[in-house]
Order: C-alpha cells, then sequence, then structure tokens
C-alpha cells in the first residue's frame, strides 16, 4: 500500500495527530489537505508534547517531506508562529511546501467568526472562532484571496482593496463593530508573504512526482466526519470535507490514487462545541472520561463532552469514507469502568434505527439503545499485542468489529508512539 488516507471517523479529536505521527515512520510524504488551525494535534514523542494546527504531524522526522494542500485554508499568522515554535523546538521545517492555490484566512474572518457567533446567541455552532467558515465562505462566493496572490503585491492590494469595502461595510452597519484598516492588514500580510515565499511550491506536482516514484503517502485529515459539511450534523460542522473523499480535491490527485482509508476513533466519544450527541453522558461517568483522558480541546482548551462509543455513527463513517480499518484509540481510559456500554442502534419514536437519520430533530430525539459489556480493571497502558489485553479488552475491540462491520488495525494505549498495538500493518 503506498497512498493511505487517514481521517477522524467522530466529531475530531479522536487521535489523528498520534497515529499520523506513528504511521509517519513508514511514510515519505504527510499531506494536510482541508480544514485549517480549528485542528488541534498533539503529538507527544519522548518527554516532549508538540501541538499542531497547520502543519502535518509527519514534521517531526526531519527526513519527511509535508505539504498543506489547495484544500486548506491558512491562517499566515498562525503558520508562521507554528513555524517559529517548531524551529525553537528544534524541529527542521525546511521539508514544508504549501500549496499556492490555498485559500487564506484574513482578520476580517476571525472577526466575522466572533460576531456571527455572537450573533445567533443560543443558536450559536460553537466554532472555534478562528475564521473557518468564513473563509470558506468567500472561497465559495469566489472572493476568497489565495497564497498566489500573497505573493503578488499588486493583486493582494487589489484585492483586499475590493473585499474591505464590503466587509467594513458588514461590520459596521450590520454588526456595528470597527471595520479593517487597509494599510495595517496590507503591511502585516506582506510581512508575513516574505517569511512564506520560500515554503511556496505546487504540491500537487510534488505529489504526482511521489506517485510516479511509487513514495509513500499520508493524508491526515483534521476534524471528523460528523463535522463534515455534507455528512455530519448539519448546520453544527465546520466549513470544510474531513471525509476521505475530499483528500482528492483538496490535494489534487484522483480517486484511483487513494489505496486506504483508515479512520480514527476513540473506544469512547466526545465532541466539543454545540449540536446533538445521543450518548452524551452529563453524569460522573462522562466527568471521569473527561479527567482520565484529559478531554479539554488542544485549539481552544473546551472541556469537551464525553459520552459512550456509538456503534450507529461508527458504521456510518465507515460507510461514508469507504474505510478499511479503523485506528482505535484511548482504549487505556476506559481502565477502571466496570460496565461500558455501546451504542447499538437508536429508539426513535418506538422505531428502532439502525443507519444515521439526516434530520437533526430526529437525531436530537433518539435514545442510544445499549449493550454493556464487562470492563477490566488492569493497567493496559504497557500493552504492546493484542494477546497482551485482558480478555475484557479483547471481547470490547472484537465486539466494536461486529457492530461496525470493520477491523480494528491499530490500537492505542496511551499518548506515546510506543503505545500503540499493531494488528495489522497499514503501508
Ligand atoms: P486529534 O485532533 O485527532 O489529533 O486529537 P487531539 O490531539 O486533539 O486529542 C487527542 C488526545 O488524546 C491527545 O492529547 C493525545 O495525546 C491523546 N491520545 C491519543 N491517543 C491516545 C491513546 O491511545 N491513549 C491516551 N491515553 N491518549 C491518547
Ligand atoms: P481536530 O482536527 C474537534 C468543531 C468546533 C465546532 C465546529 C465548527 O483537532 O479534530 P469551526 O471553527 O470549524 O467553524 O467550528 O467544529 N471543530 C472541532 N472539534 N476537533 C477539531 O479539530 C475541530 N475543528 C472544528 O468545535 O463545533
Ligand atoms: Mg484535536
Amino acid at each position: 500500500m503506498s497512498v493511505v488516507v487517514l481521517i477522524g471517523a467522530q466529531w475530531g479529536d479522536e487521535g489523528k495527530g498520534k497515529i499520523t505521527d506513528f504511521l509517519a515512520r513508514q511514510a515519505d510524504i504527510v499531506v494536510r489537505y482541508q480544514g485549517g488551525n480549528n485542528a488541534g494535534h498533539t503529538v507527544v514523542v519522548g518527554e516532549e508534547e508538540y501541538r499542531l494546527h497547520l502543519i502535518p504531524s509527519g514534521i517531526l522526522y526531519p527526513e519527511k517531506m509535508c505539504l498543506i494542500g489547495n484544500g486548506v485554508v491558512i491562517d499566515p499568522a498562525v503558520l508562521v508562529a507554528e513555524l517559529e515554535y517548531l524551529q525553537k523546538k528544534g524541529i527542521a521545517t525546511d521539508n514544508l511546501r504549501i500549496s499556492p492555490r490555498a485559500h487564506l484566512i484574513m482578520p476580517y474572518h476571525k472577526k466575522l467568526d466572533e460576531v456571527q457567533e455572537e450573533k445567533k446567541g443560543q443558536n450559536k455552532i460553537g466554532t472555534t472562532r478562528r475564521g473557518i467558515g468564513p473563509a470558506y465562505m468567500d472561497k465559495a462566493a469566489r472572493t476568497g484571496i489565495r497564497v498566489v496572490d500573497l505573493l503578488d503585491r499588486d493583486e493582494f492590494a487589489r484585492k483586499l482593496e475590493n473585499n474591505l469595502e464590503d466587509v467594513n461595510f458588514l461590520l459596521k452597519r450590520v454588526y456595528e463593530v470597527d471595520g479593517f484598516d487597509f494599510e495595517e492588514v496590507f503591511n502585516e500580510y506582506m510581512r508575513y508573504a516574505e517569511i512564506l515565499r520560500p515554503y511556496v511550491a505546487d504540491t500537487s506536482v510534488i505529489l504526482h512526482e511521489a506517485l510516479e516514484a511509487e513514495k509513500k503517502i499520508l493524508f491526515e485529515g483534521a476534524q471528523g466526519t460528523l463535522l463534515d459539511l455534507d455528512h455530519g450534523t448539519y448546520p453544527y460542522v465546520t466549513s470544510s470535507h474531513p471525509t476521505a473523499g475530499a483528500a482528492c480535491i483538496g490535494a489534487g490527485i484522483g480517486p484511483t490514487e487513494i489505496d486506504k482509508a483508515v479512520g480514527v476513533i476513540k473506544a469512547y466519544t466526545t465532541r466539543v462545541g454545540e449540536g446533538p450527541f445521543p450518548t452524551e453522558l452529563k453524569d460522573e461517568i462522562g466527568q471521569h472520561l473527561r479527567e482520565m483522558g484529559r478531554e479539554y480541546g488542544t485549539t481552544t482548551g473546551r472541556p469537551r463532552r464525553c459520552g459512550w462509543f456509538d456503534g450507529v455513527a461508527a458504521r456510518y463513517a465507515a460507510r461514508i469514507n469507504g474505510l478499511d480499518s479503523f485506528a482505535l484509540t484511548k482504549l487505556d481510559v476506559l481502565t477502571g469502568v466496570e460496565t461500558i456500554k455501546i451504542c447499538v442502534g437508536y429508539r426513535f419514536q418506538g422505531e428502532v434505527l439502525r443507519e444515521f437519520p439526516a434530520s437533526l430533530k430526529v437525531l436530537t430525539q433518539c435514545e442510544p439503545i445499549y449493550e454493556e459489556l464487562p470492563g477490566w480493571a488492569e493497567d493496559i497502558s504497557g500493552a504492546r499485542d493484542f494477546s497482551d489485553l485482558p480478555q475484557a479488552a479483547q471481547n470490547y475491540v472484537r465486539r466494536i468489529e461486529e457492530i461496525t462491520g470493520t477491523r480494528v488495525s491499530l490500537i492505542g494505549v496511551g499518548t506515546r508512539r510506543s503505545q500503540t498495538i499493531v494488528r495489522e500493518e497499514i503501508f
């Protein structure tokens, strides 16, 4: 296998950073293809913890090429800060390449994200307020500014001037907040342009050359399937496509090039932000999972909502992404939970639903149907082989495979690279 897409199979924060870092060892190129710095991917190497938002998690290996594809929205202020953060930690960044076709997050996108969320009040989406939605809106409206424009002073000035005319009107008249000054934004972005210029290259061409040379390519998804603009719990979603299919559009390769799709999934479920979450636990078990799993956002620090493993949602994610297998993370967090529940269906007005519903009204009213499995008390953080796991933990994994119809190829039992059980090689 040479081209693998790794995606989040729940509502994000499944541990994509850790699994990407684990698999990057065998890859030549690691690629981000959608989302922006709404993502927060944590990677632990030795005693050091790295938090990445835009740069692929493969960057921690000096010899791997890392690409930010055209489908990503880039906040240059964040990218420049992330480059500095890595360089300070002694991580080389010269193998990073950025697509000239990627769109930029502008200061007004962040402002709009903020004021639009505030205006929604009770109905807010709970965005990360990083300007993601407004940046993708401009992209779709054909008023976006791209990396290629950033490198062209005149073009950038022209587009910025045009956009500010509209956006300042909107900010001042509709939202009654201050607008943005052309000179200030222009000068700030021209500074970023000079720092980022050496990194810009046609990432699709790099990928095609790598494909010809039969190099191993790993796509690192951000967010998760249930946050997908089309397949997620709309409107409580992000504005990009975190699903596997988006790797083609977001990086500029054809669907026939992809060999495998792997879904990262937690042994329980979390969600950050608003929106329906059928298996959410608002009791002390939810609190226990949050503390044991250190479930606080990497990007915003918000406490994550926690709940049981949702087999209906997982089966849906397997279908939408054409998953070959799951990488099941954080199994160690369930240690000590006496009885573990798995949701195997939803009850809606006396009817049993086996498929994830499209209607949020329906989803909000769904009662999970649970199956109970005995837990285990043994510390599993040192397990390196499936057979090292206690019988109850093995049964839990097998039951997830049966319910979802999808194999579990990797199992995470801790934050470190070494704390990963391989049942089946990915590359
Ligand atoms: P991502 O956004 O999908 O990359 O996930 P985050 O990095 O936002 O959140 C996952 C968190 O779980 C990080 O703090 C990881 O270090 C941690 N993590 C990943 N896999 C495991 C695991 O198997 N066990 C434990 N205990 N923690 C893990
Ligand atoms: P990683 O890659 C979890 C959520 C936000 C909000 C919704 C829309 O670390 O898994 P946005 O700012 O994208 O417009 O917010 O999506 N969200 C995430 N939740 N993990 C993420 O990324 C997320 N990125 C966005 O909380 O509910
Ligand atoms: Mg995260």
